[in-house]
Order: C-alpha cells, then structure tokens, then sequence
C-alpha cells in the first residue's frame, strides 16, 4: 500500500486532496489527519460511504501541528499502523489565517507546523518517498514586497532552518504593524504571506538536506473554502463569479506532487502543477518557471 499522510484533512483542501488519493489507485492509503478525532471520523465515513473500494483504505490520526506533543504522538501510531513497512507521502495542508494579524500563531501552524510534521515523520519515508508542503501564493507575493535583501534571503538555495526560525522570531519580536515591517524590509507584514513564504524557504532547505526524497511545494489557487468564505461574504457574490475554484480543483498541484514527475524537488508549484518562482506571482496557465 502506498500510505500518506494528509494533515487537516477532515474540510476543505485537506479534504479534497484525501478523497483524490484514494481515486488515484486501489493501493492508495490515507492517514486522515484532524485536530479532532470526531470532525475526523466524520469525514473518514464520508469518504468509505461513497465509494466501497474506499472501505478500508482511511484511517483517521489526531494531529494538532500546532503542538509537539500531538505531532509525536501521531507519528508512533503511524509508525505502529505501518509496521515495518514505509509511508510514502506527507501532505503538509493543515494551515490558518488568511485573515489573522497574530504573527506567532500563524507562524506556529503554517511553518513551524510543517517543520514539526517532518521532523517527527520523515524517518517514517522510504527512499522516493513524496512531500508536499501546501503553502500559498501569498507567499510569493509577500517576498515581490521585500526590500532586495530580503529576496535574496527568501529565495537562497542554501538557506537553512536556523535561518529561517531566526527570520520567524525578528518577526514576532516586531510590534508596530505594517510600517515597522515595512522599515525592515519585510514587505507588508502579512503574517499569513510570511508565514508561506517561510514554508517555501524550508521546502527548499528540507529538499536539500534530504536528497533521497521528493519534496516540494504549491499553491492549491484560489479555492472556496472555510478560509476563503468571509472574503466570499464580504464581496457578497458566488465563488465562481470571484474566480474561486472548488476544493477538488485545489487538490490538482497536490496531487501531481504525489503521484507525477515533478523535476527535480525544493521547488514551488503553482495551481496548474508548473513551477514558479519563489518571488513573484505566476498566473496558472502561463509559462512555468525554468529557474532562471
Ligand atoms: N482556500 C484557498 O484559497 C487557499 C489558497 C492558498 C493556500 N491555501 C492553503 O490550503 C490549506 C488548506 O486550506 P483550506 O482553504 O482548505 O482551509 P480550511 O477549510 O479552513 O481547512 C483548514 C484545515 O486545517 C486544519 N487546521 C488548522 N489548524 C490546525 C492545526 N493546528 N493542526 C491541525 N490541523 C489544523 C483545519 O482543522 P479544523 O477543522 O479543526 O479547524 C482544517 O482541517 C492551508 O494551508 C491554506 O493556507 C488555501
């Protein structure tokens, strides 16, 4: 069985992506994972009720990724489920605030969550095993604001994680708003943008340190969701007239990660499942980055 993990995986994207995994092949196998085992088991019997192929092949893991605890104790009951065989793949979707000005909080969920989920799981990967680190394209957009040095920081090739945890606590050290981001060269101060862009700067890192794997990043596009609604309410119009996409849609890129041949791996994926850059925004359905 080809067994992956799917963190925040009982609404939304999450959701999606775990319903495309089980679509994808009968050896497919999926660690639903929730914060709450109950929003969990509802989705998981959600999931086997529509399709009987499905029976068997889901398995709800409680993971808050917000908290060490929860992430390593997740982690030994995948290890337990898998016995001696490999994971195949971790899908780093769980996130938060779009429309949060909490610097830490976001930080603690959209990238150190990330990084607590790897480092707790990737001993659990097999050589060729897959990562996909669901971030945003308010990341590249976030860096497109930065003063040039920051660039340069958010789109190193050798960047590491001590770096970007010391970026992570400048950031929440910082009070003062848009400006005294803005005075530090880091654009608008959007926690949600940065909090992304960090992510993407640790895929890149991860895939260096773990040439063995395929990890990489993307944006799912614009997608309605939990997330998305009060953009959608505030507009008051559908998601299809504010060209939102649906969940199923946003799971396109994930899936490509998972199950296609990416080039290479460290790289940041848009909702079309082309490359594009760390540094600026790249509409889907334009040429993909070559790297250059
Ligand atoms: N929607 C978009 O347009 C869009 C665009 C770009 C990127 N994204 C990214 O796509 C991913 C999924 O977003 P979505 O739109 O599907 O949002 P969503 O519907 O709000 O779903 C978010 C999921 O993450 C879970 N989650 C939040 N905090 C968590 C934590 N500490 N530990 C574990 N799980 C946690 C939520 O669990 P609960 O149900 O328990 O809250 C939920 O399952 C996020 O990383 C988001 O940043 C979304």
């Amino acid at each position: 069985m080809r067994r992956i993990l799917v963190t925040g995986a009982n609404k939304g994207i999450g959701f999606a992506i775990a319903e495309r995994i089980l679509e994808e092949a009968d050896d497919t196998f999926v660690f639903l994972g929730s914060r709450d085992r109950g929003r969990g088991e509802v989705a998981a019997d959600n999931l086997q009720r529509a399709e009987a192929s499905r029976a068997n092949r889901v398995q709800v893991v409680e993971i808050d990724v917000a908290s060490d605890e929860s992430v390593e104790r997740a982690a030994r009951e995948v290890r337990d489920s898998c016995e001696r065989e490999a994971l195949y793949g971790i899908v780093n979707n769980a996130g938060i605030g779009l429309s949060s000005g909490d610097v830490s909080q976001v930080l603690n969920v959209n990238t150190r969550g990330i990084h607590r989920v790897c480092s707790a799981f990737i001993r659990l990967l097999g050589d060729g095993g897959r990562i996909v680190n669901i971030t945003s394209a308010a990341g590249p957009n976030f860096v497109a604001k930065c003063s040039a040095e920051r660039k340069v920081f958010f789109t190193r090739q050798d960047v590491t994680w001590r770096e970007i945890d010391e970026l992570m606590n400048e950031c929440v050290r910082i009070a003062g708003g848009a400006e005294a981001f803005s005075s530090r060269g880091l654009g608008d101060g959007s926690p949600y943008g940065l909090s992304k862009a960090c992510a993407n700067a640790y895929t890149v890192y991860l895939a260096r340190e773990h040439p063995q794997l395929v990890i990489n990043a993307c944006t799912p596009g614009f997608i309605a969701t939990d997330m998305t609604r009060q953009y959608e309410e505030g507009r008051g119009k559908r998601p299809e007239e504010l060209g939102m996409k649906t969940p199923r849609e946003g799971a396109t890129s994930a899936v490509f990660l998972l199950f296609g041949a990416p080039e290479g791996s460290g790289h940041y994926y848009g909702s079309d499942a082309k490359r594009s850059p760390l540094d600026r925004y790249r509409a889907p359905g334009t040429p993909p980055y070559t790297g250059e």
